[in-house]
């Protein structure tokens, strides 16, 4: 179950060592990152949507939405529920799929084998639903589930009977956000897949090609679209442009099928298509920050020197993290990255993410980022993600995790509905939209421990008040856990 996309390599039996030494100290010296890893993977068992098969450990949960993709006459079982709701948002599920696959490419080799497993598990299950979505040419299904009525439900999605709306983008109408980051997530999983299961690679980087030919070729926003915009926004709207998806989908295909054609794509789109806009950002909506480290690898491995602006961008990017900055991200005074919005763990994880490829890609190639006097390494950058992860796993002002079901102290009201209504097993009776409400109000601890969710967290000043109703704070999402997978496997194999 190696995937060969990642030149690091780990003789079995040295990273099987590593494991034990680092379960040895595990106890007395800070967070078990094994465990922390091993939770967040599981986490994605609690999202799914469809039909669970019998090996399914989320135990409380069971089938769901099996009726998907009807309104259409197409199948749309499957996928992900992307936070507390019984949506299925088509831009942040591929969002989150690309980031799985890319913490399996870059750090799947220090995963223990049976989390690199269940790792692919979870991007398969997300995969085999973004196939769905373009299993016609010219069209893409964007979103399963009216989001309004949806939201004005608290519902098992066992129980779910609000309108499972089908919302699609037919050619010569644009969805190059979605469909270019759905081709970027089939690329990258097809690097993911490409030694476990060489012909589901195959097919993943072929319609990954042809999904990104609809994005490139029908230029704009899927949320332009009068029919799509009422379903996506305000939720996933494409509020950052759809420049940035293209030149991502481009990136991912170029590195999964080294194709130079791709190449000569995001060097004579950099500047047409901005890829020095918005340099700091780094989410579903913008991938900046992400494109810029992804596209460095290259210039740092001295083969192209066309691709500077990415890697001028990447650095600079890179500088705004160093706390002591004259220009830096803010930081909450406990020390975490925060931004505003809500949700801000979202941030943490996904920069911490790019900290730590940053750092591979630098040891890789035996040098650091000149921050005006200062030069910033590998160690440096690692320290800086180091300092996030623990916050985050409970070395916080709170001192508590923000991983559910991790920790002696965690959050026990999160923002869902699943984990927080009784479970279908239990209470096998139908708990209708509005009967829901009692237990959205009920100050008791969530019934159902939705394992490895990492909720939005603490906004600037640290404190988390524990409450189901400020989703902002209790609510879990797909993206914030998606690159945590990629961080807490490197933090499992080496502990700085
Ligand atoms: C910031 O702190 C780091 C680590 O202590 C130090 O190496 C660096 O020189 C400082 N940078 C600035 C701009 O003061
Ligand atoms: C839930 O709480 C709201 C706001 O406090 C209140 O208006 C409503 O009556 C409560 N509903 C139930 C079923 O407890």
């Amino acid at each position: 179950m190696k995937p060969v996309a990642s030149p690091f390599f780990f003789p079995f039996l040295l990273q099987f060592s590593l494991v034990i030494l680092h379960f040895s100290v595990g106890d007395s010296s800070g967070p078990s990152y094994g465990e922390a890893l091993s939770k967040s993977i599981m986490f994605f068992e609690g999202q799914r949507s469809g039909f669970l098969p019998n090996d399914q450990r989320m135990n409380w949960r069971g089938n769901s939405a099996l009726g998907d993709g009807s309104a259409d006459n197409v199948d749309l079982t499957g996928g992900y529920y992307d936070a507390g709701d019984n949506v299925k948002f088509g831009f942040p599920m591929a969002f989150t799929t690309t980031m799985l696959a890319w913490s399996v490419i870059e750090f799947g080799e220090m995963m223990p084998p049976a989390e690199l497993r269940n790792a692919l598990v979870a991007i398969r299950w997300a995969t085999d639903y973004l196939l769905k979505t373009v299993a016609q040419p010219e069209r893409i299904y964007v979103q399963v589930g009216d989001p309004i009525k949806d939201h004005n439900c608290w519902e098992r999605p066992e129980d779910m009977d609000t309108d499972r709306t089908v919302y699609k983008v037919d050619a010569p109408n644009p969805a190059s956000d979605v469909a270019g980051e759905t081709a970027a997530a089939l690329a990258a999983a097809s690097m993911a897949f490409r030694s476990s299961d060489p012909a589901y690679s195959q097919t993943l980087l072929t319609t990954a090609t042809r999904v990104f030919d609809f994005a490139d070729t029908y230029r704009g926003a899927y949320s332009d679209n009068t029919d799509v915009r009422n379903g996506a926004c305000p939720f996933y709207c494409d509020y950052d442009g759809y420049q940035d998806e293209l030149l991502w989908g481009a990136a991912w295909l170029r590195r999964a099928s080294g194709n130079e054609n791709y190449l000569s794509y995001i060097q004579n789109n950099a500047k047409p298509l901005g890829a020095d806009d918005n340099i700091n950002e780094f989410g579903w909506d913008n991938k900046h920050a992400g494109l810029n480290v992804l596209v460095s690898k290259e210039v740092l491995e001295g083969n192209v020197y066309s691709l500077e602006l990415y890697k001028a961008s990447a650095e600079s990017f890179m500088c705004t993290l160093m706390p002591n900055a004259s220009t830096h991200i803010e930081y909450s005074p406990g020390g975490l990255i925060f931004r505003p919005g809500g949700s801000n763990l979202q941030h943490s994880t996904a920069i911490t993410f790019l900290m730590l490829v940053y750092a591979k890609y630098l040891e890789q190639s035996s040098t650091s980022v000149n921050c005006g006097d200062v030069s910033v390494g590998s160690a440096y950058l690692r320290g800086l993600a180091k300092r996030q992860v623990d916050y985050i796993l409970g070395e916080n002002p709170m001192g508590m995790s923000y991983m559910v079901g991790y920790g002696t102290r965690y959050p026990q009201r999160i923002h869902h509905r699943g984990s927080s209504l009784p479970s279908v097993w239990n209470h096998p009776k139908p708990i209708q939209c509005k009967e829901g409400t009692v237990y959205f109000n009920s100050s008791n601890p969530n019934p159902n421990v939705l394992i490895g969710a990492v909720v939005g967290g603490p906004e600037e000043d640290d404190k988390y008040d524990d409450e189901r109703a400020d989703s902002r704070k209790s609510e879990p999402t797909t993206y914030i856990n998606a690159p945590f997978v990629g961080v807490l496997a490197y933090f499992t194999a080496n502990r700085s």
